[in-house]
């Protein structure tokens, strides 16, 4: 699978996760997002013409008071910058093959390039229900949002992942 950032004019119409608001997010919104507004980037998995997966994502911010006291450590109190996973799915076609987690590596990538170039702590996702066991095997860890939390029902789950953990993790695959 070759991941690339969303072209304008790219057919996205034939994508379908289990999940209708992912889907009606790609097919509608995430061309405008990116190429009108700005407000995020869209990675798609392909291969040859066909799409397989895509994961969206946006700089964020993250209140210090949200992590649990273990990983707060020496940090400071002003907001830390994140990546946020806005969205992510994989077509129901190609589910339970390892792309989700490849994707998954793929933003982790990039949240360090963000770091290395202009900061990042770590990636936040809001985790649906079902989601929240893949996004743990990964070494994300549930947060507890002060304020601020999503309106969608039922609840998701806001988990973060440090860029401690995604650094060692690459270093240990070396
Ligand atoms: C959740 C989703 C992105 C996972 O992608 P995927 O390609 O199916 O998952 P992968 O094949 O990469 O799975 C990697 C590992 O996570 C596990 N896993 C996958 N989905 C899981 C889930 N929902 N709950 C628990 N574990 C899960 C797999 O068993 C696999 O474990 P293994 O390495 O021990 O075999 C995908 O199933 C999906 O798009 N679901 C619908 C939309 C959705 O829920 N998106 C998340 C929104 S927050």
């Amino acid at each position: 699978m070759e991941i690339r950032a969303l072209h304008p004019r790219e057919d996205r119409s034939g994508f379908r996760s289990e999940d209708e608001a992912l889907d009606r997010f790609f097919h509608k919104y995430a061309g405008q997002n990116q190429f009108r507004h700005y407000l995020g980037v869209t990675y798609i998995g392909v291969e040859g013409h066909r799409i397989l997966a895509f994961a969206t994502v946006a700089p964020g911010q993250l209140d210090i008071e949200d992590l649990p006291t273990s990983a707060r450590k020496k940090l400071p109190r002003y907001p830390l910058p994140v990546l946020r996973l806005a969205r992510l799915a994989v077509d129901e076609s190609a589910q339970s093959q390892g792309l989700g987690a490849h994707l998954l590596r793929f933003v982790n990538q990039l949240a360090e390039k963000m770091a290395d170039q202009y900061g990042c702590s770590g990636v936040i996702v809001d985790a649906k229900p079902g989601a929240t066991e893949f996004y743990g095997k990964y070494g994300f860890i549930a947060v507890d949002p002060v304020e601020g939390q999503s309106d969608a029902r039922p609840r998701p789950t806001m988990m973060f992942l440090p860029m401690s953990a995604i650094k060692a993790a690459r270093g240990a695959a070396h």
